[in-house]
């Protein structure tokens, strides 16, 4: 049974801090846009998220040759061990990929948007394979059908890779993908707000605290 976790998709240690004091905090994914955006060191900030999360931290390499990325990768995972290494999908990422498995260096593979792209992942030994929804909403095709059908695949095949569901806009994306199978859904921090509030739930509260006014008054 796939029992769907989450992954916030930020380096923000504030926005971390938040989601992982609700206790519905898994693991985090990040890219090189949100360390530009940190005063700290990368290395500093990935040691503050392993502080808050104890699961997988997803950090991105930028050499586009397997040598170079499994140079980075060696050195970013000495950081701490749940450091998770997100390679992109290119023959050089798959090479890198099938090195690191054989290191003990988990991998992500990201930019996903095919199904035999996600089986060409697993099959060089990535731990995680990132299929991007919103992109291929974007561009008119159905990207929670492709978490669903890398389901489909994973299943019949025994694939033991478990599939993040990345690009993630707004909160019908996500139980979609966990409807689809979805193991990990990675979320930027205002999807999490969005999927906790209701119109009805704060409509609800408002009564609630006027009937406790009206029983004070007596
Ligand atoms: O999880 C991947 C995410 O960072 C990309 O999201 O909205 O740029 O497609 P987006």
């Amino acid at each position: 049974m796939t029992v769907l976790k989450f992954f916030i998709d930020t380096a923000d240690i504030d926005d971390i801090r938040r989601v992982a004091a609700m206790g519905v905090l898994s693991g985090v994914t990040t890219n090189h846009r949100m360390f530009a955006k940190r005063p700290k060191s990368a290395v500093e900030v990935l040691q503050d998220i392993a502080g808050v999360v104890d699961g997988p931290i997803v950090v991105e390499v930028v050499s586009l040759d397997a040598v170079g990325m499994v140079e980075e990768a060696l050195s970013l995972a000495a950081i701490h061990k749940n450091i998770v290494i997100k390679v992109p999908m290119t023959i050089e990422g798959m090479k890198a990929v099938h090195r690191l498995a054989a290191q003990g260096v988990r991998t992500a593979v990201t930019l996903i948007f095919s199904a035999n792209q996600a089986l060409l992942a697993a099959r060089a030994g990535a731990a995680f394979v990132s299929p991007f929804i919103g992109r291929l909403d974007d561009i008119s095709v159905d990207g929670v059908e492709l978490i669903a059908e890398i389901g489909r695949i994973f299943g019949i095949h025994g694939i033991a890779t478990e599939v993040i569901a990345a690009s993630i806009r707004h909160p019908i994306h996500v139980s979609q993908a966990a409807k689809a199978g979805a193991h990990i859904a990675t979320l930027p921090y205002l999807v999490f707000e969005q999927m906790v509030k209701h119109p009805l739930t704060d409509r609800g509260i408002e009564r609630y605290l006027a009937d406790w006014d009206t029983l004070q008054k007596g």
